[in-house]
């Protein structure tokens, strides 16, 4: 079998000697089935190769409080769950994974691979359950204290592929039992975002093989690993920490 990862230049120009420290956060977001886990799961190990410190996690969920509200949000018999009260509840599994989890291991110097975050909420509840767009991002903003992935990569896929790919291989949960049309809602969401904030969110098409796929999140990686860690963010950290005591 080919390795997952070809070592080239590429690897030279991601090695950690040659980027700079301070921990990163990048988010990993897109439709069901279109390849976050996989693609997360293999650019963790690949920077990992390369020495760098690397946490995987993923929302809903990433801490054991968060992870329960998984399980609530998820469950296929919460059919009476109400668009507003989702949106609670993801916020509130946000809150506790950023200060839990995402906030130290920044502080710590970790690069944190993120499956779904703020952006997500904008796509599902937003974009594909209609609620109020600038309020979710207020919100968004109180769970998150302000913090921003240093880069999002939305994979993008034909909903009916990535249902079809997902279906084949796990069970299927409550939000996979939504029309086509609201998952086609939700990916018109994200490339809505990736428009509105070019900067920050960057689109990969993951039509392809995992390994056409894997080269392009990892060009992307190393754009954000060759620029300098926001300083703020980690005086920002400290200060939290001292006002909490
Ligand atoms: N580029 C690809 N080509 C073909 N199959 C793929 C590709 N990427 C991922 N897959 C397969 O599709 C399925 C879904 O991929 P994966 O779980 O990574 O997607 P996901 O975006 O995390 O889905 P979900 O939103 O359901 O968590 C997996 O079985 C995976 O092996
Ligand atoms: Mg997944």
């Amino acid at each position: 079998m080919p390795p997952k990862f070809s070592i080239g230049m590429k690897g030279a120009r991601l090695s950690r000697s040659a980027g700079r420290s301070g921990g990163r956060f990048i988010t990993f977001e897109g439709v069901e089935g279109s390849g976050k886990t996989s693609q997360l799961s293999q650019s963790a190990e690949r920077l990992r190769d390369l020495g760098w410190p690397v946490i995987e996690t993923r929302e809903p969920g990433g801490t054991s409080v968060a992870e329960q509200i998984r399980d609530v949000m998820l469950n296929r018999g919460n059919e009476q769950l109400t668009p507003l009260t989702e949106a609670f509840l993801v916020m509130a599994a946000r809150a506790q994974h950023v200060e839990e989890v995402i906030r130290p291991a920044l502080a710590a110097g970790i690069i944190v691979l993120c499956d779904r975050f703020a952006d997500s909420t904008l796509a599902y509840q937003g974009y594909g359950r209609g609620l109020d767009i600038p309020s979710l991002r207020r919100l968004n903003r109180l769970a998150t204290a302000g913090l921003e992935p240093d880069m999002t990569i939305v994979f993008d896929v034909p909903v009916t592929v990535g249902l079809q790919r997902r279906r084949a291989h796990r069970e299927v949960n409550r939000l996979d039992m939504e029309s086509v049309a609201f998952h086609e809602r939700v990916r018109q969401g994200f490339l809505q975002l990736a428009r509105q904030e070019s900067h920050r969110v960057k689109i990969v098409n993951s039509g392809g093989s995992q390994a056409q796929v894997s080269n392009l999140v990892l060009e992307l990686i190393e754009q954000v690993l060759q620029r300098p860690a926001p300083a703020h963010r980690r005086d920002q950290t400290g200060m939290r920490r001292s006002r909490v005591g």
